[in-house]
């Protein structure tokens, strides 16, 4: 990067022993943006002009396209991944008073869609580097009442689910993977969405493909699929969308009370291009993520996220995570500070047994979850999006480094 051209970017506010960088942006960098080209508007337009607004055959291309490219044989297009992952159990046959493992770090659709079917969530710690479902603490954690296993890919870093897939077996339990992060993702050479019994994608504006709302249900299980497939669209029997075509009949039949989560031809329509362009934006996010490690991993105030060899990350989040012993600022006065710099950023989680609901609702306690308490502490997520250009990663770089520098101790 230029000096010349870093320099226009940033005005001066402050000078040493300030809370506040010496420099920062002119314009604000907002934490996530979705990246749309005119492939992805053209799309749309077309969409509108079709009179075929809801799902439809845009929504079947979708379906089809992103099965092939996660090598799937069932891929069901829904509104949100919160859909998926409450179509999941439901096709498990969760029942009230039942219970499902939850890792503890995550958002709270993974846990509220156990809720959704009456059951338990029952939380479990995290691995304290990758902030992932720790297999080691599962076991315990197992009962005569467990009936399946959630895992959370943290930003987008794949759980180690051979780990995981052992323990599951061993106790004959189904597991449903939350990948809304982990698009596109591969464990051991595998992609995300193939290997366990159903997985679920987000396409929600901020995710790593993005239709505004939206996401997407995978199994190999044909029987998981269809019941799926029912009632993601009211319960009603087979291809009820194809009711207003030249070839589908005004006749159906309601098999159960079912839901409404089907996704739309409009939102189809950003997902195929997106879908198109995903190894691209993949890129993008993957390059972004070099330059930060690479240039934080000077600094022993911070710790850069994992990303081991046997996997390949899909960069959803960068969790960059403060060593607040070794600096005499928090990690809130860091976010401010940042904020100053005109750089967005976010904290991605807060565990969910600090949040009122699930606290008071199942009595845990802030010390319960230690993993994922001081991770919650110590973590901010920092932009990373492919729209970002060179310029933008070099303003977030200089502002962290300027925090850091000083307030080391
Ligand atoms: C880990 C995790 N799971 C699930 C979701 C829910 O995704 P959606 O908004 O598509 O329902 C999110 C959303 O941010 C998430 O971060």
């Amino acid at each position: 990067m230029e000096a010349r051209k870093l320099s226009q970017s940033r005005i001066v506010v402050a000078g040493p022993g300030s809370s506040t960088p010496a420099t920062r942006r002119k314009t604000f960098l907002p934490f996530a943006l979705p990246h749309i080209t005119q492939a992805e508007i053209d799309e749309v337009v077309d969409t509108l002009r079709s009179g075929w607004l809801t799902t439809g055959p845009k929504t079947k291309r979708f379906e089809r396209e992103f099965a092939e490219r996660i090598g799937t044989p069932y891929a069901l297009a829904v509104n949100s991944a919160t859909a998926a992952m409450h179509l999941a159990l439901d096709a498990i046959g969760l029942q009230p008073g039942d219970e499902v493992i939850v890792p503890v770090y995550t958002f709270t659709a993974t846990a509220e869609v156990v809720v959704y079917c009456g059951a338990r969530p029952v939380f479990v710690d995290v691995d304290p580097v990758t902030c992932n479902l720790d297999p080691t603490q599962l076991e315990k954690h197992i009962t005569a009442k467990t009936r399946a296993i959630m895992v959370v890919h943290i930003a987008g870093l794949p759980a180690e689910l051979d780990a995981i897939h052992a323990i599951a077996r061993a106790h004959n339990l189904p597991v449903i993977e939350d990948a809304a992060h982990a698009f596109p993702a591969k464990y051991r050479g595998r992609m995300i969405g193939t290997m366990s019994d159903l997985t679920a994608f987000s396409f929600y504006a901020t995710k790593t493909l993005a239709t505004g709302e939206g996401g997407m249900l995978t199994t190999a299980n044909p029987a998981y699929a269809e019941r799926a497939a029912m009632m993601a669209l009211h319960g009603i029997s087979r291809d009820a969308w194809k009711r207003y075509t030249a070839e589908g009949s005004w006749y159906y039949e309601v098999l159960q009370a079912g839901y409404k989560y089907n996704m739309t031809d409009i939102a189809a329509a950003l997902g195929v291009h997106q879908l198109a362009r995903s190894e691209w934006l993949w890129e993008r996010r993957r390059t972004i993520a070099r330059r930060y490690t690479e240039a934080f991993s000077r600094f022993p105030e911070v710790e850069t996220p994992p990303n081991p060899a046997h996997v390949e990350h899909a960069w959803h989040l960068y969790l960059l995570r403060l060593r607040t012993e070794r600096l005499a600022i928090t990690r809130d006065a860091f976010i401010s500070a940042l904020a100053q710099a005109n750089i967005g950023t976010s904290v991605h989680f807060i565990p969910l047994h600090l949040h009122p609901f699930y606290r008071n609702t199942y009595q845990l306690a802030a010390d319960d979850f230690p993993a994922a308490l001081d991770a919650y502490r110590r973590v901010i997520s920092l932009p990373i999006y492919p729209g970002m250009n060179d310029e933008d990663v070099e303003d977030v770089i200089a502002a962290v480094e300027q925090i850091i520098t000083m307030h080391r101790k």
